[in-house]
């Protein structure tokens, strides 16, 4: 009698374990990951089974709410992405059930998108100064950062250094030389693919100061623009000036 009993409350609890409430998040009872690549759709299908009366479904996008509408929430709920966009990687969607939030599934978002480098791609340096050559880049799955010099590898003599933070690959050089000048290239290699910015270094004479004749124009040219009330023409006047600059560090 004490068996059956102890037999009975065992498959009750059971039936109870397989009938009570669940969420479903994109078919499957457990957090969970979706890979794609850049600029495809993407849509979160979230859905409560089990359930004997209307149950409604609220998400989250990291630590924001989303906006749905509330026929998009009652029992089942899903969530368009048209494209997905580099923002969109690692960030993750939670559904949660409104009456009792503890009930909730995440999906991370993974989102596949080959190497982005950016930064100057022209550096004109003075002999003798401290040079930084700084690439920013941006990927996933993450790429193997190094630097080509002259389009060769090259072991960094002493005077140069690598650093390297999450998003940026800097190299610098101390006490710089024209020898230093040429190209130097800012890899990113993922599964044997090679993404390249190429940064143009230039070094230089040592330039003592702003030459005289420079600081001579512009004390002339301040004092037409005062005169004549000319600042329409400042752009051209500041573009006057680089160009100068430039022609003397060459
Ligand atoms: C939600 O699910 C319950 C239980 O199955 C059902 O009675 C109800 O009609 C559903 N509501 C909607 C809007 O589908
Ligand atoms: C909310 O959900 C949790 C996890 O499923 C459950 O343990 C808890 O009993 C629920 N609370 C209520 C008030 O239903
Ligand atoms: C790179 O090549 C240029 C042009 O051939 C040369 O002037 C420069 O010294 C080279 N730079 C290095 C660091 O080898």
């Amino acid at each position: 009698m004490k068996k059956s009993l102890i037999g009975l409350a065992v498959l009750l609890s059971l039936l109870h374990k397989i009938t009570a409430l669940q969420l479903l998040l994109n078919n499957r009872p457990y957090d969970n990951r979706h890979t794609d690549n850049l600029g495809n759709p993407a849509i979160l299908h979230c859905e409560v089974v089990n359930n004997t009366n209307d149950q409604s479904l609220i998400w989250y996008r990291g630590t924001q709410q989303v906006d749905i509408k509330s026929e998009n929430s009652v029992n089942a709920s899903h969530i368009c992405i048209p494209e997905l966009t580099i923002e969109d990687n690692g960030v993750s969607f939670t559904c949660l059930l409104k009456q009792n939030t503890s009930m909730k599934l995440s999906l991370q978002m993974n989102v596949l998108f080959p190497p982005i480098l950016s930064g100057e791609t022209e550096i004109l340096a003075q002999e003798g100064k401290t040079v930084q050559i700084t690439c920013g880049f941006k990927a996933n799955p993450a790429a193997v950062m190094f630097w080509r010099q002259n389009n060769s590898l090259f072991t960094l003599p002493s005077r140069y250094k690598q650093d390297m933070t999450t998003d940026t690959l800097q190299l610098t050089i101390e006490k710089a030389t024209k020898a230093d000048s040429g190209t130097y290239t800012c890899v990113a290699s993922t599964n044997g693919t090679e993404s390249v910015r190429v940064i143009e270094l230039i070094v230089g004479d040592r330039q003592p100061g702003l030459p005289v004749e420079a600081i001579a124009a512009a004390v002339v040219v301040g004092a037409l623009i005062i005169a004549f009330g000319v600042f329409a023409r400042r752009e051209k006047v500041f573009k006057a000036c680089k160009k100068r600059q430039h022609e003397t560090a060459m």
